[in-house]
């Protein structure tokens, strides 16, 4: 198998579980040594252990300033450099998380942006600390497919999802001139992670089951965390060494169809 991330640093923040994990294990595959970085100290170090000598976890609260720049810098005290930056750390609302505005409480609001809005940005303003002198790297964030069609989420998720890939593409055009590059990807929905840890694992297949053949568009297929995984190594390689400023959707291209209107008419036409 050719190795697309030999020689590389990469940073995984969410990388104890879900697409994290997954994103962990295949960078790993591909030759890179990995820094986890989550707040779920016993899986991250798990994951670390299992994998060996190139992949290490380190505890950090995205939303604390400090121990981001303990991340970063402790990252580049190691390898001496850092490639990629993965700001993949997330939360939904609870207890709500398809809230309706009037359920949702302010606190909720500034704990979801705190978490995936504040954690990201702050990720992506460290990497870029050390990126800028290197004059290379890749800055890689989730956002979600909430952030290409609406009223599939809470508020709350969807405003700190947009605004993610707002960062992105600003931070794509400031900086660009120092040959960083900078994405996002966007899942549809991956049951199994930690966010969906409310459905029971009886209920598991019956969500994917609607998920991929009443709800999706590819039908037939489930979205699995490794397929986004997959995604973020492209856009993480030198393969797409040309690519920023993307929102990368991996959503078998729910985003783009509503087949509501064709479902009408076939009713009525046959
Ligand atoms: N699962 C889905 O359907 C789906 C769809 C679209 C986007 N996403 C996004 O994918 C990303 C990963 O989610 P997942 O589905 O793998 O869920 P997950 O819960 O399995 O993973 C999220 C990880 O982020 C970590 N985390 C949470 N708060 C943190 C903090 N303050 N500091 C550091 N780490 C923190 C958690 O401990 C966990 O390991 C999230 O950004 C999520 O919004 C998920």
């Amino acid at each position: 198998m050719a190795k697309r991330l030999d020689g590389k640093v990469a940073i995984i923040t969410g990388g104890a579980s879900g697409i994290g994990a997954s994103t962990v294990h295949l960078f790993h595959e591909h030759g890179a040594k990995v820094v986890i970085a989550d707040v779920q100290d016993n899986l991250g170090q798990e994951i670390a252990d299992k994998l060996g000598k190139n992949v290490s976890y380190i505890h950090c609260d995205v939303t604390n300033e400090d121990d981001i720049c303990n991340l970063i810098d402790t990252t580049v005290a190691k390898h001496g450099q850092l490639d990629i930056m993965y700001n993949n750390a997330g939360i939904i609302d609870s207890p709500s998380p398809l809230g309706r505005i009037l359920d949702t409480k302010k606190s909720d609001l500034e704990q979801t942006i705190s978490v995936n809005l504040v954690g990201s940005f702050l990720g992506a303003k460290h990497a870029a600390r050390v990126m800028v002198p290197q004059r290379k790297g890749c800055i890689l964030f989730t956002s979600s497919a909430v952030s290409a069609i609406a009223g599939i989420s809470s508020h709350a998720y969807a405003a700190s999802k947009w605004a993610i890939v707002g960062v992105a593409k600003g931070l794509a055009a400031e900086l660009g001139q120092y040959g960083i590059r900078v994405n996002c990807v966007s899942p549809f929905a991956v049951v199994g992670t930690g966010m969906s840890s409310e459905i029971s694992e009886a209920d598991k297949s019956q969500a994917e089951d609607a998920l991929s053949n009443l709800v999706g568009n590819l039908k037939g297929q489930i979205l699995k965390a490794e397929d986004v995984a997959r995604a973020a190594l492209y856009l993480a390689s030198d393969e797409a060494n040309y690519i920023s400023g993307l929102n990368l959707l991996v959503d078998g291209g729910y985003s783009v169809v509503n087949p509501n209107m064709v479902n009408i008419f076939s009713a009525f036409m046959g």
